[in-house]
């Protein structure tokens, strides 16, 4: 498949800049056609706009209903070819008609090993504080699908950094992120090589061809 990537993101864009960098070595088959975002401020602007990759600032609150704000999206993404729809850091829900429109083509990635830790409100680094608190001796990333609720699709990639005796929430976010950088891409690649099967609850990884 032939992915035409939207990348959302409302913060620093650093899962932005490895998939570009994956793309620049080959080993990610894909091309980021849009970035939008709903800070005008977000450090995913800059990536964009050295890449010369289109972008678009689109706020929920600037839009008189939630209907307008879901239509501006999907027109966004028309205009631009969008068919696959990667989430690195967005802040917002994703509207219900873009989730129906790309089911099983829009992913995001979570800095935790979900089902833990995740769900409304455990984002940045209240994920890693919970971690810690709870005392977990393994954390992780995951890359799984996006539904209509927060942290609960499907996983497809997840893999585990170990939680140390001296870690604090910036240490083991900063061990997380780094494989976040690997599995973010390696995920892409398998939708772009079409070995992902969706199998109700499993995802099923077909062997390469
Ligand atoms: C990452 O930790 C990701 O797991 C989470 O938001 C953060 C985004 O970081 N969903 P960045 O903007 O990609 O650097």
């Amino acid at each position: 498949m032939n992915l035409r990537i939207a990348i959302f993101a409302s913060g620093r864009g650093s899962n932005f800049q490895a998939i570009l960098a994956a793309i620049s070595a080959q080993r990610l088959k894909a091309q980021v056609v849009l970035c939008i975002t709903n800070r005008p401020e977000a450090g995913a602007l800059q990536i964009a706009g050295a890449a010369q990759i289109p972008a678009a600032v689109i706020e929920e609150k600037h839009f008189v209903n939630g209907a307008d704000y879901e239509a501006a999206l999907l027109a966004q993404l028309a205009k631009h070819e969008v068919n696959f729809i990667v989430l690195a850091g967005f802040m917002r829900k994703i509207p219900s008609g873009v989730v129906r429109q790309f089911r099983h083509r829009i992913v995001n990635i979570h800095p935790a090993l979900l089902p833990s830790f995740g769900g409304k409100g455990m984002y940045g680094h209240r994920v890693h504080e919970a971690v810690l608190a709870h005392g977990c001796k393994v954390s992780g990333a995951t890359v799984h699908l996006v539904d209509e609720e927060y942290d609960t699709g499907v996983p497809i990639l997840q893999r585990c950094v170990p939680v140390l005796d001296d870690d604090t929430p910036e240490t083991l976010a900063a061990r997380v992120l780094e494989v976040e950088h690997q599995i973010y891409p390696e995920a892409l690649q398998l939708f772009a090589e079409e070995r992902i099967r969706v199998e109700g609850r499993r995802i099923k990884i077909l062997p390469k061809s």
